[in-house]
């Protein structure tokens, strides 16, 4: 599908956004193992959660979906049942990686595969965790999906330091632990979001956290509960962007997740210079929810490295439209970019490129100058649905009429941008 976007006028009114990725995945795989039943509420809409539920359903959990709000009956730390066939995690590393640690503990094998570019992402980075916690992990070349995962139970608990910032391999780790004997500990430098950790506590286990520290004991009492799933901050990402570049926006995103190990983003354009405001802040089901209020600014100049990079590493794609046309941005320590949905790093160079835009890239990072104009151009999503909303949000102060090709793997994360963006600028 291609989408045409014309330059805005201006951004005004007020949003809520669908359910956090990241959120509704681990509350879906908890409440599957969990005793009793669950309520999800504002699941998440994109296909990626999607794929989580299918994945969970044909394991032989019930899941009943009546709009975003979803019923899962749980089925107990043993009630999984073989599937009958492969699993298909679609476009999502995080329905794989996570659910993984989860098939670590089943006595049975299960094979997850993923769509094209799923199928070319590393899974190294779970398996050699899962097969020291005793586990048989297989995989196609060794790294890539599909991967056979065949669980035991008990697993042996380890104290693991993933060798790269991922909350994902976190995770997978962190659920495994569930099914290993003793307590299982994820030693991290550079702190990932920390929604296992807390969505965990949530369903009654027991996890202590201390600094760089998590440790989860074995086999705890999960039970099932109705939990809210707070607006995703990375799809809030876009308007805050695109409010912030289109003179005359205004716009209020209402109940945004706000967990403290997401919100560099917020921390970040506010010290650009940006007009963003942050209100009604409260706690829901463990994490903080509020309300965010952005007006068009100017920001200056943007450097991100360090665990910067690693908090910021899903709104890097958008951050880059604003350092272009707004006051610049150099990126390193990224080289997870590389490795994402697409290679982000090429992408943006191959989009900004057909819009005349300059940038210079490096193999961890890249460097876009300031105050560039954006020609009218047709951008490519490359599938890559951070992409796709990037250059839709480039669209909106382009010299003219854009058009993005593959405009549909928004879906994704976010079926509804276009027609909340159609919204905000009509
Ligand atoms: C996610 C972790 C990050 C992020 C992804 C979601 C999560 O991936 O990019 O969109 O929900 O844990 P990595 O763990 O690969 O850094």
């Amino acid at each position: 599908m291609q989408q045409q976007i014309s330059p805005a006028g201006r951004l005004k009114g007020a949003v809520r956004l669908p359910g956090d990725k990241s959120i509704s995945h681990r509350a879906a795989m908890l409440a599957a193992i969990a005793e009793g039943q669950s309520t999800l509420v504002n699941y998440a809409t994109g296909a990626d959660c999607g794929s989580t539920l299918k994945c969970l359903q044909a394991l032989g959990v019930a899941v009943g979906i009546d709009g975003t709000t979803i019923r899962i009956d749980g089925c107990g730390l043993e009630g999984l049942q073989a599937p009958p066939v492969p699993l298909d995690a679609g476009n999502s590393g995080s329905t794989i990686r996570m659910l993984s640690g989860i098939l670590a503990g089943q006595p049975f094998p299960t094979t997850i595969a993923g769509d094209e570019s799923l199928s070319v992402r590393p899974m190294q980075r779970i398996m050699a965790p899962l097969r020291a916690m005793g586990a048989v992990v297989e995989a196609r070349d060794e790294k890539f999906p599909p991967i056979t995962v065949t669980g035991r139970r008990p697993l042996k608990s380890i104290s693991y330091t993933p060798p790269m910032a991922s909350a994902q391999v976190k995770t997978c780790v962190l659920f495994a632990g569930i099914y290993a004997e003793g307590e299982t500990t994820v030693e991290e430098s550079i702190p990932t979001r920390d929604h296992s950790e807390m969505a965990l506590r949530e369903f009654g286990a027991d996890v202590a956290t201390a600094p760089g520290r998590i440790t989860i004991a074995g086999f705890p009492k999960l039970q099932g509960r109705e939990f809210h799933v707070p607006g995703d901050i990375s799809s809030a990402a876009f308007f805050l962007v695109a409010a912030l570049l289109v003179p005359g926006s205004h716009i209020a995103i209402e109940g945004v997740g706000l967990n403290p190990s997401r919100t560099a983003l917020l921390d970040y354009l506010i010290g650009l210079g940006a007009a963003v405001q942050v209100s009604r802040i409260e706690q829901v089901s463990g994490e903080m929810t509020g309300d965010l209020d952005v007006r068009h600014s100017p920001t200056g100049p943007g450097v991100i490295g360090g665990a910067m990079a690693a908090a910021l590493i899903d709104e890097i794609p958008v951050l880059a439209v604003l350092g272009a046309a707004g006051g610049g941005l150099t990126v390193r320590d990224a080289a997870e970019l590389r490795v994402k949905e697409t290679d982000r790093i090429a992408a943006l160079a191959a989009n900004f490129q057909r819009a005349g835009v300059h940038m210079d890239v490096s193999p961890d990072g890249f460097s876009v100058p300031g105050g560039q104009k954006i020609r009218a151009a047709s951008f490519d999503s490359m599938g890559d649905h951070r992409i796709a909303m990037a250059f839709a949000v480039a669209a909106l102060c382009a010299g003219g009429p854009c058009t993005i090709e593959e405009a549909q793997a928004a879906s994704v994360s976010f079926p509804e941008f276009y027609s909340y963006l159609a919204r905000l600028a009509a």
